[in-house]
């Protein structure tokens, strides 16, 4: 048992060359020992906005330089020494040849504890390779190194990163306030967590899938409807049907709504769409099925137009797809709420 191992004790190896090299089967990358050829990489890196917004990289004035890229290889050396950090450099193929592309790590908490923490340089975005590498990682945090937890932790809205630990497995467990250090103040954490006992696939993840005829297309809400959200929530006939959107609606409501549809497909709640304009992806309207998880088979179907989107038909459109959806996915019964009216309609609305 881990249980009561201090930290550090499993997993102490001399830096660079005791550091184990994991290498992907597929052969999309390989995690390595960091080196001082590294450095350069490692500046650009952790120059990068969404690097410096999500994680606790250093921002010194001046911003990041080749002198703390040197400092921070020397951090990783002795936390390897110690056993209570262990980062890999993610090795892969970027701008014609095999570098730098990232680096994820485990820093142990003791009694059998990990967290993990990870950031891959903008290049490397958007080839699954953090997925893949924390796959590795997983399996030598538990095959090898003995622990028997990994923790993930973010700063809420880091939907990327969520996904990423989703894919190897992890269990979202939810938000804890106030319990992450960050740039000098506690934030919120959201936190997923991986044991030795869990299944070594991905935690499945639902997206709305992107639906379209000739007249609409619906695709996943994102930040850019947001202004259209509020003026088509600010008219007096949406506020007279839907009376539970707050009263005045402002941008705050509108993002605090498209958060909640990413968290609704995250939780397999429920599915949110956009009913854009096929021709300019403008926001004309908004439409969901919500509460499709539970053992009925049920789900209950929601929209409103934009006032300028209203008379053309397009809301009509939108409930075709979304109840030929419903039904390949194999709900049985659809209902449509409407300030007290319940609607049951079984099947399609075809
Ligand atoms: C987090 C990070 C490593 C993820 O890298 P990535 O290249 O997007 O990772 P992957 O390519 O493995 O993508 C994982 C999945 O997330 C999805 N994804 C990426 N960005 C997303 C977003 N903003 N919202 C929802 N999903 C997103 C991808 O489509 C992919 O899905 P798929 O596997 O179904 O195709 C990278 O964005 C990063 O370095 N961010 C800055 C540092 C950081 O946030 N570190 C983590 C701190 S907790």
């Amino acid at each position: 048992m881990a249980t009561d191992r201090q930290p550090g004790t499993a997993a102490a190896r001399p830096f660079p060359d005791g550091v184990p090299v994991l290498v992907d089967p597929a052969g999309a990358l390989v995690l390595r020992a960091h080196a001082p050829s590294d450095a350069a990489d490692i500046v650009s890196a952790c120059r990068d906005l969404e690097v410096i917004r999500w994680t606790t990289v250093p921002v010194p004035p001046g911003g990041y330089t080749l002198s703390d890229a040197d400092a921070f290889i020397e951090v990783v050396a002795a936390g390897w020494a110690s056993g209570r950090r262990l980062t890999w450099v993610i090795e892969a193929e970027r701008a014609g040849r095999r570098r730098f592309c990232g680096s994820i790590h485990l820093l142990d908490d003791g009694f059998g504890q990990c967290e993990v923490g990870f950031l891959l340089h903008p290049e490397g975005r958007g080839r699954s390779l953090m997925s893949t590498a924390l796959r590795l990682v997983r399996g030598y945090a538990f095959d090898i190194a003995g622990f028997e937890v990994i923790r993930w932790r973010a700063l809420p809205g880091n939907w990327a990163s969520r996904r990423v630990a989703a894919a190897a497995g992890f269990v979202f467990d939810g938000t804890v306030r106030r319990s992450l250090p960050h740039r000098g103040e506690l934030r919120d954490a959201w936190v997923a967590t991986l044991t030795a006992d869990d299944p070594r696939g991905s935690t499945a993840w639902t997206d709305p899938p992107t639906l379209q005829d000739r007249r609409v297309r619906l695709r996943p809400l994102a930040e850019a409807d947001a202004d259209r959200i509020v003026q088509a929530c600010s008219d007096a006939r949406t506020r007279r049907w839907l009376v539970s959107i707050p009263q005045p609606y402002v941008l705050a409501d509108a993002l605090d709504f498209i958060e909640l549809t990413r968290e609704s497909a995250a939780r397999r709640t429920g599915l949110f769409w956009c009913i854009a304009d096929p021709d300019d992806d403008r926001y004309l309207g908004s439409i969901s099925l919500e509460g499709f998880g539970g053992y009925s088979g049920r789900a209950e179907i929601g929209y409103l137009a934009h006032p300028e989107a209203r008379g053309a038909g397009v809301v009509t459109a939108a409930v075709r797809l979304v109840t030929g959806y419903a039904e390949e996915q194999a709900l049985v019964g659809i209902s449509v709420s409407s300030s007290g009216v319940q609607v049951q309609a079984v099947g399609s609305a075809k």
